[in-house]
């Protein structure tokens, strides 16, 4: 016999499975709605609980100075959402850069003429729209982002059904200016026609890139 964690009655468990914490699915559900209700922001699969979304958290230069040379971007180069300028800065040197920022009125997914490459941090919370429209406008897209969220089946599919394929994943530790998310920080880089494998390796160089023991490519 075992009591419920919601309604506390004894109820008997079977002997095999996974061992039930609830008597029946209606306390399941109930213990989990509470659970939702007490988390302020809702955003229970996030590994990290206080982690809040936040659109605002520009790349600091280093961290963007390191990604662009480890990419080598080159041509005509977009950054469609500059925020405060960091990867415009660091993307100079290497093409003819050009950006967009809503705050200053300029609507990336407004954006229609094509571009070599786009590089940038985009808001999060439209991490879909941005990555579909930046797929039909560019051959090379390299996204900042925590690397789950290139891995929901629609996501794989609307990268698949464009064309492109993910050729390389640039992974380094978040900033101390970001707040801790849980996920895995990553640049990643999606081709137009790549058919081939994805290299996966740490971001080299870098106050923010720095290997550390036990953190290996592959
Ligand atoms: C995560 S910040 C990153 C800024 C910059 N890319 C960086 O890496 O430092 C995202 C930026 O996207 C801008 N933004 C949001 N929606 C946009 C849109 N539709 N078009 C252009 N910029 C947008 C926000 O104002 C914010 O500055």
């Amino acid at each position: 016999m075992t009591k419920c964690r919601w309604c506390k009655q004894p109820f008997t468990r079977h002997a095999q499975g996974r061992p039930r914490l609830y008597c029946k699915s209606s306390c399941r559900q109930r213990a989990f709605e509470r659970r939702l209700r007490r988390h302020p922001t809702g955003l229970r699969s996030q590994p990290t609980r206080g982690y809040v979304s936040n659109d605002n958290v520009m790349t600091p230069p280093a961290l963007a100075r390191a990604l662009v040379r480890a990419l080598q971007p080159s041509g005509t180069i977009l950054e469609p959402c500059a925020g405060t300028g960091n990867f415009v800065k660091a993307l100079r040197p290497y093409g003819q850069v050009s950006s967009c920022e809503i705050d200053r009125g300029a609507d990336f997914l407004a954006w229609t003429q094509r571009v070599d490459w786009i590089v940038t941090n985009p808001p999060w919370s439209q991490f879909r729209a941005f990555l579909a429209h930046s797929l039909q406008i560019a051959d090379r897209v390299a996204f900042v982002s925590t690397l789950n969220h290139l891995w929901t089946r629609a996501r794989r599919q609307l990268v698949k059904d464009a064309g492109f394929g993910i050729e390389k994943i640039i992974e380094f530790d978040a900033p101390f200016t970001w707040q801790a998310t849980g996920f895995q920080l990553g640049l990643v880089l999606l081709t137009l026609g790549h058919r081939g494998g994805c290299s996966v390796e740490p971001l080299a160089h870098g106050p923010h890139g720095r290997r550390r023991p036990g953190v290996a490519g592959s």
